[in-house]
């Protein structure tokens, strides 16, 4: 007997030793920032820190670090998406949303779960891009919003699905390309969409177990006569003129969702208006809350409890959709909850969570739309003709915002914030419109400031990485980066800080000095940001490669530059460690598109002008700015299709390549198909002469 009970005992800790922990994936574990080898939410753990405890790869030996292994990803375009890792298992989002589970250790995939996207947005495709974030995990499930609108559960171990729950109203333009994010049992999600129609943003909590709606909160106040939710949108309403509700008002939550464990709160980035002109939006003026804001909310009931408003009244796409950090900071001697956040505007700002109240705002790069941020009131001071009262107005920074959703990382070692910035400045301007008349576009891109019809300079170098020390306010390294829309950052115990590049380049840094240690070529340009996870013992950095993201689809010569032409360069999962020896087979390098000459097509400017109109509402968002192709799709001024009526008309109309993702445009006309032809060519002969000077 006795015998027995030893032998079974011992048989017990054997057991024990090959099989291993199984982390079960709930608060407790999420609020851990101690344990390293699992990356369990978007930002790793809640605080959004993106900062991994493990310290095997150091700033003295990451010389070291080298290639172990990688997983081509050939049916994916845009990867931007952070993996997580647990019990070494990887989950990650490609394109479409589509989610793939990876044993770490065999290196096998396990499973893909394929929500069809393409097939359940049908002609909504036009507002969608590929690219998606990634997925949240919580108790066994997998958590994958939808590029249409859907919150999908997913069980971890089969991929089988659970539930799927529509988010949206699909009769309007909005989409989803953000990673939901698990607490208390409830799964919550935004959307995105408010340059394509009248949005009115919102989050909604799910229940984890089953999908069904918990609670939902509304980022901007609806039309009065239909009476308002609560006391919190009333009160918000007072901050709106005109008839903002036929606008839809925006305020999307595509991005920048935080859960606080210290105070069981949910905090919302916020998003633009709709349209980003306030002038059309409330023409009376007024702050417009929630756009632009961080309102936090109580988690359990979605109500409201605080907010702050980085951009009172916004008219330039200043979002603060960006993420949130949560970080323990020692102020004027005292220990402070704070929430770290650079939205868009180029402010870095410090906050008390406890009180929602600001601490400090400042400058990251020389912002021109305000002064500064009055302390006292929480405000910014803007500068004269910010609103581009009198015209044409050049001012800093651009839509795409001085940082955009590349994650930002918090090393409570160095007490510093790597921050991947832009410094864009950009032509706003109202000019021609007509700001009573102006009505919302329904499927079509129009955000009511007049942009992106003409292409930007060829050769940019205009971003950075930035150290930043929240507690003195300032700046501590910076590190010029190559091109512009590099990626987000990881930074380690190691005393090290990871950040991919737009060329290509994926690079350690120490995170003390800025000092660049370590060096790799991807062969293509990142989006994604690295994290590192352990298996064994033995730690790991991985990171998805792929172009993509809003920057690449829209921003013209600005992102086409780097020379990621559409599906030229492998897209992969790359994983590193210190005793890695594989190798990474070489990429064709980068490839400028080539405009074809058609000296026998002769353009006429004021068919071109119409076709200018057509393709900025609906081809701009794919084919990018001044029809020059970032990477997302064809570049159409070196494409032959649009020479001939026929073949463009198959394409556009007909929808031919609907399942490769250029979605069908039934309402154009054969003149709209002449008037884009015009436009097209227009732009290739420009871009012709230019290379010739
Ligand atoms: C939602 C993104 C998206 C939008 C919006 C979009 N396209 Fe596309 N388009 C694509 C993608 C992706 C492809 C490549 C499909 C493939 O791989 O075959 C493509 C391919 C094409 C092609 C074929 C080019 C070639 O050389 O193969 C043409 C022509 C084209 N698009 C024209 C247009 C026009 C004109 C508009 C506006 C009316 C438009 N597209 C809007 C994504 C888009």
């Amino acid at each position: 007997m006795r015998l027995r009970i030893i032998s079974s005992l011992l048989c017990g800790i054997a057991f024990s030793a090959i099989t291993h922990a199984v982390t079960v994936v709930d608060g407790k574990a999420l609020a851990d920032d101690t344990q390293g080898a699992n990356w369990l939410s978007y930002g790793r753990t809640y605080s959004e820190q993106r900062y991994s405890p493990l310290r095997q790869v150091t700033a003295d030996n990451v010389s070291k670090l080298a290639l172990d292994w990688f997983l081509d990803l050939p049916a994916h375009k845009s990867l931007l998406a952070t993996p997580l890792v647990v019990d070494g298992v990887m989950y990650f989002t490609g394109s479409y949303s589509i989610v793939i589970a990876l044993d770490l250790k065999t290196q096998k995939v396990l499973w893909t779960y394929d929500p069809q996207v393409i097939e359940a947005a049908g002609d909504r495709g036009r507002v969608i891009w590929d690219s998606n974030r990634g997925v949240a995990y919580w108790k066994g499930k997998v958590y994958v919003a939808t590029g249409d609108g859907r919150l999908n559960a997913v069980d971890a171990k089969s991929g089988t699905e659970i539930w799927s729950t529509m988010t949206v109203d699909p009769a309007k333009p909005y989409f989803i390309n953000g990673a939901p994010r698990a607490f208390n049992d409830k799964i919550i999600i935004g959307n995105g969409g408010t340059e394509w129609g009248p949005l009115r943003g919102y989050v909604t909590a799910y229940d984890a177990a089953t999908g069904k709606q918990i609670w939902r909160f509304y980022t901007v106040p609806g039309n009065p006569a239909a009476g308002f939710e609560d006391e919190t949108q009333a009160m918000a309403a007072k901050t709106w003129t005109g008839e903002w509700w036929k606008h839809g008002g925006g305020g999307t939550v595509w991005n920048g969702l935080t859960y606080d464990p210290a105070f069981n709160r949910i905090y919302l980035g916020t998003g633009n208006g709709s349209p980003w002109n306030r002038k059309i939006r409330s023409p009376g003026g007024g702050d417009n809350l929630f756009l632009c804001a961080i309102v936090a909310l109580d988690a359990d009931t979605g109500k409201y409890l605080w907010h702050y408003q980085t951009v009172p009244g916004e008219s330039w796409d200043y979002n603060s959709n960006m993420d949130m950090v949560l970080a323990d900071l020692k102020i004027d001697g005292k220990p402070v909850k704070a929430l770290l956040h650079a939205p868009k505007n180029g402010f870095f700002y410090v906050i008390d969570r406890a009180t929602g109240k600001l601490i400090s705002a400042d400058k990251l790069i020389n912002v021109t739309w305000a002064t500064h941020v009055d302390l006292k009131t929480g405000r910014p001071v803007e500068a004269p003709n910010a609103r581009y009262e009198t015209g044409e107005t050049l001012i800093n920074p651009s839509a795409l915002g001085v940082h955009n959703w590349h994650a930002m990382s918090f090393n409570p070692q160095t007490g510093l914030t790597y921050i991947p910035i832009m410094d864009i400045p950009a032509i706003f301007t109202d000019k021609g419109f007509n700001l009573v008349k102006w009505e919302s576009p329904s499927f079509q891109f129009d955000p009511g400031v007049d942009l992106m019809r003409e292409d930007v300079p060829l050769k940019l170098d205009a971003s950075a990485l930035i150290a930043w020390d929240a507690v003195k306010k300032k700046k501590v390294w910076e590190v010029k980066l190559p091109g512009v829309w590099n990626p987000g950052t990881l930074t380690t115990a190691g005393n090290l800080v990871f950040e991919g590049r737009a060329d290509g380049m994926l690079v350690g840094y120490r995170a003390d000095t800025g000092k660049e240690v370590w060096k790799f070529n991807t062969g293509v340009g990142l989006s994604a940001p690295p994290i590192s996870y352990s298996v064994d013992g033995k730690q790991y950095l991985a990171i998805l490669t792929g172009w993509g993201g809003a920057g690449v689809s829209m921003a013209g010569s600005i992102t086409a530059q780097h020379g990621w032409g559409y599906r030229v360069h492998p897209r992969r999962l790359l994983i590193f460690s210190l005793e890695g020896g594989a190798v990474l087979p070489p990429s064709p390098p980068p490839q400028m598109a080539k405009p074809l000459i058609k000296d026998d097509f002769k353009v006429d400017p004021l068919v071109a002008e119409q076709g200018s109109h057509l393709f900025l509402k609906n081809c701009v968002t794919c084919h990018g700015g001044g029809a020059v192709s970032g990477g997302y799709a064809p570049d159409l001024r070196s494409s032959p299709i649009p020479l001939f009526l026929d073949g463009l008309r198959e394409i556009v109309v007909g929808g031919v390549r609907k399942k490769a993702g250029m979605p069908a445009f039934r309402e154009l006309t054969d003149s709209d198909l002449v008037a884009l032809q015009h436009y097209i060519r227009r732009q290739a002969n420009k871009s012709i002469e230019t290379a010739k000077r």
